[in-house]
């Protein structure tokens, strides 16, 4: 029992540190949390107006999902869906913000790429595809995590799919005002500041 305790321990420690919430902070740019949305993820900081810092928050937050898969690899291997697991949730609830954590998107793009680069390729595409297209944040990242589980099948990674549509779903579900205002039609488009 040690490996799978062990890795949804340090996965979720990995995953709680709110990059957004703490960058924009340090760049004296607010409380991220007053600002848009109220989230913390990259989409939210960019409505800050300073690209960089959300640029640094994606790469962040996508590097602590990537990283607690890659750490558990190398100590616990085997154990890599229960470190998958714990920084997602540790992302989306995080202990430190009362457990009002992220939508997923970036850190479920790190955890993917680990488990199985050619899903974190899909995932990618999927997401930056249909974030060219459309500019908009929310649609283009639940697309992406629900390409995550399809993609795991098409690729043989039958371990990974039921764990990564549990994931997919609590995507769906962390995005359920930004789904009542894609259906009202109310939904921003990247690069606005509402
Ligand atoms: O990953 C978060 C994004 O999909 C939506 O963010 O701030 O527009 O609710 P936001």
């Amino acid at each position: 029992w040690l490996g799978p305790v062990a890795a949804l321990v340090l996965g979720y420690f990995l995953g709680s540190i709110p990059f957004g919430v703490l960058i924009t902070r340090a760049a004296g740019a607010g409380d991220l949390r007053q600002i848009g949305s109220g989230n913390i993820g990259a989409t939210n900081v960019l409505r800050t107006g300073r690209k960089g810092l959300a640029a640094a928050t994606l790469l962040l937050d996508l590097l602590k999902g990537w990283l607690a898969v890659f750490l558990v690899s190398l100590a616990f291997p085997g154990n890599e869906v229960f470190a998958a697991a714990g920084a997602f949730v540790g992302h989306c609830y995080p202990v430190w913000l009362r457990f009002r954590g992220g939508k997923g998107v970036a850190t479920l793009m790190g955890i993917v790429l680990a488990l199985h680069w050619p899903c974190g390729l899909v995932y990618a595409v999927v997401w930056l595809a249909l974030l060219a297209g459309l500019r908009i944040s929310s649609l283009s990242g639940m697309a992406a995590a629900i390409s995550a589980p399809v993609s795991a099948a098409f690729f043989g990674q039958f371990d990974y799919v039921l764990p990564l549509l549990a994931l997919a779903l609590i995507v769906l579900w962390k995005h359920r005002t930004n789904i009542d205002r894609l259906l009202a039609g109310t939904e921003p488009r990247v690069g606005s500041r509402k």
